[in-house]
């Protein structure tokens, strides 16, 4: 990790090396965080955060299913990750804001610890690396099922859900793969341990609907409406795995990993075993609607900007 010279830590800008929290933070025991990972790209406007005020809007809604009441608008969240991002001198980063219960209070109940929140800000690649962008990644169909509303929240982007994406994610490296893709409770495809997952075939793109126990993925949610725009249908559907394995083209997207191709899933290769066509024009499209080069998405774009006296203009909100 590149570190940088300032973290936001509850209102205030604190050295890297000083961000720190005590060994009996509630979050650190019992997973009781919600967080966001959100990317900042190189514009020729400046720096630009892609669809911002959805990420933070959904770590509010994340923070309310925990029953955690945020100590900061998202109109603050949003005006401090633009100082942060500033006085780190970034150009392009990785954000990571976090609320997690703090230290105070020990024990299942956690209505009475704190709400503590910090922001992150670091220069970070591509997660899935610079060849799996370009060439497609190996996916292995994971042994562990994706949580479901019966005992979580799959919709909450929150600390301990992810253990599940952990121990996914650990099976599948271990087992010489780049990527694991859960199934859902019916043995229906949900999505990757930290991705949505997208299907072509016959030129029509499927990808499962939120019955699938999904993260509601917002660069999901931006795919899906530039492959409207471009034409292409879309359709929001149970995906079984045999047909993973059946499919002309299969892509991830995520904020980390951006749009990924699929070459190979359970040692059978997809289509031709490299990324497809249709795979290609949307990864295309969509970095460059990431990266601030069309005007057609420019809207998705939070323009990193010094805070001005008297506050800042808040942008439109990102329809879809
Ligand atoms: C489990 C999981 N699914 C899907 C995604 C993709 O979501 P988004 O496009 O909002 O980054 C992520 C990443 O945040 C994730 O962790």
């Amino acid at each position: 990790m590149i570190e940088t010279d300032l973290i936001w830590h509850n209102g205030e800008f604190v050295a890297w090396e000083d961000a720190k929290v005590h060994v009996l933070t509630h979050g650190l025991h019992y997973g009781t965080g919600v967080f966001e990972g959100i990317r900042c790209y190189e514009t020729a406007r400046g720096p630009a955060i892609f669809r911002h005020l959805d990420h933070l809007d959904r770590l509010e809604r994340s923070a309310k299913l925990y029953y955690m009441e945020l100590p900061y608008t998202v109109e603050q969240l949003r005006v401090a990750t633009h100082e942060l991002i500033l006085r780190n001198g970034l150009n392009s980063c990785y954000i990571r804001p976090i609320a997690y219960r703090g230290y105070g209070h020990m024990g299942l109940n956690p209505l009475e610890a704190p709400v503590e929140v910090s922001i992150a800000v670091w220069p970070w690649g591509n997660y899935l690396g610079d060849e799996g962008t370009r060439d497609g990644i190996r996916a292995k169909v994971s042994s562990w099922e994706r949580i479901s509303s019966r005992s979580l929240i799959p919709q909450a982007k929150a600390s301990g859900q992810y253990l599940n994406s952990v121990l996914a994610k650990i099976e599948s490296v271990k087992a010489g793969y780049d990527e694991a893709i859960l199934l859902d409770e019916r043995g229906l495809v949900a999505e990757c341990s930290g991705e949505n997952l997208f299907t072509v075939r016959d030129g029509v793109i499927a990808t499962p609907s939120q019955s699938a126990g999904i993260l509601d993925g917002i660069n999901r949610r931006s795919v899906i409406q530039i492959a409207r725009d471009l034409g292409y249908t879309v359709l929001e559907r149970d995906v079984t795995r045999s047909e993973l394995y059946l499919a002309d083209e299969v892509f991830l997207t995520g904020t980390a990993a951006e749009l990924v191709p699929v070459r190979e899933i359970d040692d059978h290769g997809v289509g031709a075993g490299e990324p497809g066509e249709v795979t290609r024009v949307l990864q295309r499209a969509f970095l460059d609607a990431l990266n601030g080069r069309s005007e057609r998405y420019l809207e998705w774009l939070d323009l990193v900007v010094a805070p001005a006296v008297g506050g800042q203009a808040v942008p439109e909100r990102a329809s879809a």
